[in-house]
């Protein structure tokens, strides 16, 4: 039997595609970038993951990230440019790209359209989120240590407790999703990435999702949006 092809992003349209998922700490960028990336046959670009391979990797760009994952703070947007830039210039990411934590700042939002201005198309979705489901779903967040899958330990439990269902390594809880953490985090966001939405809205492309439904409805809605 042949292999499912990806389905296509805007049939007609021949520029990449960069998607970009905005939203809350918790509010499901990462659930939904895994899926829509393998929908549609693009890489998922976390640079929160990004930091995190770099940090276990001891790498000096991890050590210097660390500190400021570690206190919910952003690292300062001059790492995550060259850091973003460096993976975005990979031949994957020819077709297109999904973005799941960049930009969050305003500086960031002008670089990448800066860099990008009528070379691609942008799809920018907002995932919104109460505070109160944010700081539930992180405090029961666990991710996968090999392939960064990630599940919630009463929402969506992993089959066997503490192993991935996806590749079968183990589960851990990330280091910044502590309640102290979080509430710093969720701070950081209103403070730094907030106004990142209104960069996009006056551009009229950025696309509000209830986020607090149940995430395969949520899937259905971001597909739905980027084949209009
Ligand atoms: P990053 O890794 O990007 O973290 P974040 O933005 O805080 O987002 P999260 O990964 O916590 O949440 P998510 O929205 O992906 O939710 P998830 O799908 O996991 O960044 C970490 C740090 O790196 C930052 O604090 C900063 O220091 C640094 N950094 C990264 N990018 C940076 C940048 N551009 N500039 C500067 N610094 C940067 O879901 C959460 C939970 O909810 C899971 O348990 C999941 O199972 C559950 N869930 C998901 N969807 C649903 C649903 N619909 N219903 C019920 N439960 C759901």
């Amino acid at each position: 039997m042949a292999a499912m092809q990806p389905m296509q992003l805007f049939a007609a349209n021949s520029e990449p595609t960069v998607i970009i998922l905005l939203g809350p700490p918790g509010s499901g960028k990462g659930t939904q970038a895994v899926e829509l990336s393998k929908a549609f046959g693009i890489p998922q670009i976390s640079t929160g993951d990004l930091f995190r391979e770099n940090i276990k990797n001891e790498t000096p760009l991890g050590k210097e990230a660390k500190s400021y994952l570690d206190k919910g703070a952003l690292v300062p947007d001059e790492l995550v440019l060259d850091l973003l830039f460096d993976r975005t210039q990979k031949p994957d990411c020819a077709k297109g790209y999904l973005l799941d934590g960049f930009p969050r700042t305003t500086a960031q939002a002008h670089e990448l359209e800066d860099s990008l201005r009528g070379k691609v198309h942008f799809i920018v979705f907002n995932l919104k989120v109460p505070d109160s489901e944010v700081i539930r779903r992180l405090s029961g967040r666990l991710v996968c240590k090999q392939c960064n899958r990630v599940y919630h330990k009463d929402t969506t439990p992993p089959k066997v407790p503490g192993i991935c269902d996806n590749c079968g390594s183990t589960l851990y809880q990330r280091s910044d999703d502590t309640e102290a953490v979080i509430t710093e985090r969720l701070r950081v966001y209103y403070e730094q990435t907030k106004p990142v939405e209104t960069f996009y809205k006056n551009q009229n492309i950025l696309i509000e999702i209830d986020a607090t439904k149940p995430a395969n409805e949520v899937l259905e809605e971001l597909k739905a949006a980027c084949k209009k």
